[in-house]
C-alpha cells in the first residue's frame, strides 16, 4: 500500500469515528429528563445554610438514564478557575465499590482536584474536605452508583458510611444528591436519619407502552433521534409499528434503546452509507441485545406479527423481563466482591 493511500485510510478512519463520536454524544430532552433536572434545581437552588438542606435521591433500574441526568445537570455549571482557587459549583463522584469513610473522602477530595488526597488520616481528611468544600464554593454535590452503600455483607460498615455521609451533610449544609439502582433504598431501612434527609424520591423508569403519555414520549424521544442523527435518511423510528417493535426490543429502557440504534448507525458507517435502513436496527438488535433466552421471539423479524403481538401484550412481558433482568441480584459479582474480601483479611 502506498503512502498516500494509508493517509487516505487514516482519513476515512477518522471522518467515521468522529461521526460515531457524535452518534455517541447524541442526547434528548425527555420528559424524565427534564422532570429529574428540574428537582436537582430545586434542592440546588433553594437550599438554604441556616436550614438543613434539600436533599435527593433518584433511583431507577440499570439503563434508565441516572448518570445522564447528573453530567447533563453539571454540565450546567462547568468549574472556573478564580486566581489560585478553583470555583467548582457542582461537585460530582461515583461511589467507589464496597465504599468506606476513607475512599469516600478519598473519592470525593479527587474529584475537586486535590492532588494528595490520599494523604492524612480520615479524620485529617475529612477536615480539609469540609475546608475545600467551601473554599470552592460547591454548592450542591452528586453522588452516583449510591447502591454500592447497600453490601448486605458488611452492614456495620455500611452503617459507619451512611453516617459519615450524614455528618458531612450536617456539617457543611451541602445538597446532596444520590443516583443509585433500587438497592439502594436498604440503605436509608438501616439508617434512619440519613433516610429522613433522603425521604424526596424520584423515580426514573422505563418508558411504559400501556400508559397513553408514556407511549406518546417513548415515540417523542425516537422522533427526536431521527432528527438528531447525522444521516441523509434513517428509518420512521417512531412510526407506531416500528416503535412498537423498537418498544419490545428494549423494554422501554433507554440503555438497551440507544445500543440497538447507536449499533445501527455504526453499521452504517462502517459501511460508509448516509442512511440507516432497518436491516441495521435488526442487525444492531441481534448483536447488541438479543438474548434468546430472555427474549423468543426476534420483534425485527419479518415473522413477528406486531398487531398480534400487542394483542398479546408481548411489550408488557417484555418490559417486565428487562426489569427483572435488571433488578436480579447478580450471584457473580457478589461472590466475586466476597472472594476478594476473604483474600484481603487473609
Ligand atoms: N436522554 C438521553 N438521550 C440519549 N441517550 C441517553 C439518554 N439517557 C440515557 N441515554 C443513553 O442510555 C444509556 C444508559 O444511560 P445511563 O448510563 O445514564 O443510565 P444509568 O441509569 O446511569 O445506568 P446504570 O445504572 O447502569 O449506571 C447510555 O448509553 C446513555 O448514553
Ligand atoms: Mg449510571
Amino acid at each position: 500500500m502506498t503512502k498516500s493511500n494509508q493517509t487516505d485510510n487514516h482519513e476515512a478512519l477518522d471522518r467515521k469515528r468522529h461521526l460515531f463520536d457524535e452518534v455517541n454524544r447524541l442526547k434528548v430532552y425527555h420528559p424524565g429528563l427534564e422532570k429529574a433536572q428540574e428537582r436537582i434545581k430545586r434542592c440546588h437552588l433553594f437550599s438554604s445554610k441556616n436550614a438543613e438542606p434539600m436533599c435527593l435521591s433518584i433511583v431507577g433500574m440499570t439503563g434508565v438514564g441516572k448518570s445522564t441526568v447528573k453530567e447533563t445537570y453539571a454540565a450546567k455549571y462547568p468549574r472556573s478557575s478564580q486566581g489560585a482557587v478553583e470555583h467548582v459549583p457542582i461537585l460530582y463522584a461515583t461511589v467507589p465499590e464496597g465504599p468506606t469513610p476513607k475512599t469516600l473522602v478519598e473519592t470525593l477530595l479527587r474529584a475537586l482536584g486535590d492532588g494528595a488526597y490520599d494523604k492524612g488520616s480520615t479524620v485529617t481528611k475529612t477536615s480539609r474536605l469540609v475546608m475545600s468544600l467551601a473554599a470552592c464554593g460547591v454548592e450542591l454535590i452528586l453522588l452516583d452508583e449510591f447502591h454500592h452503600f447497600a453490601d448486605r455483607n458488611q452492614p456495620k460498615l455500611m452503617y459507619r458510611v451512611a453516617d459519615w455521609l450524614k455528618v458531612l451533610i450536617a456539617e457543611t449544609h451541602i445538597p446532596v444528591v444520590l443516583f443509585g439502582l433500587e438497592s439502594c433504598l436498604d440503605v436509608f431501612k438501616h439508617n434512619e436519619q440519613l433516610a429522613r434527609r433522603f425521604s424526596a424520591r424520584f423515580a426514573l423508569n422505563p418508558f411504559d407502552w400501556d400508559d397513553d403519555q408514556s407511549r406518546k414520549d417513548f415515540r417523542g424521544f425516537l422522533k427526536t433521534v431521527a432528527k438528531k442523527l447525522p444521516f441523509r435518511r434513517v428509518p420512521l423510528f417512531h412510526e407506531r409499528e416500528l416503535a412498537f417493535r423498537l418498544y419490545v426490543a428494549s423494554g422501554g429502557c433507554l440503555g438497551y434503546l440507544m445500543r440497538i440504534i447507536r449499533g445501527a448507525a455504526l453499521g452504517a458507517i462502517e459501511d460508509g452509507r448516509d442512511a440507516v435502513d432497518e436491516a441495521d436496527v435488526e442487525r444492531a438488535y441481534v448483536e447488541e441485545v438479543w438474548d434468546a433466552e430472555l427474549q423468543p421471539a426476534n420483534p425485527f423479524s419479518k415473522e413477528f406479527d406486531v398487531v398480534k403481538a400487542e394483542k398479546d401484550r408481548e411489550h408488557q412481558k417484555a418490559r417486565e423481563r428487562f426489569i427483572r433482568k435488571a433488578t436480579a441480584p447478580s450471584p457473580d459479582r457478589a461472590s466475586a466482591r466476597a472472594a476478594l474480601r476473604g483474600r484481603r483479611a487473609a
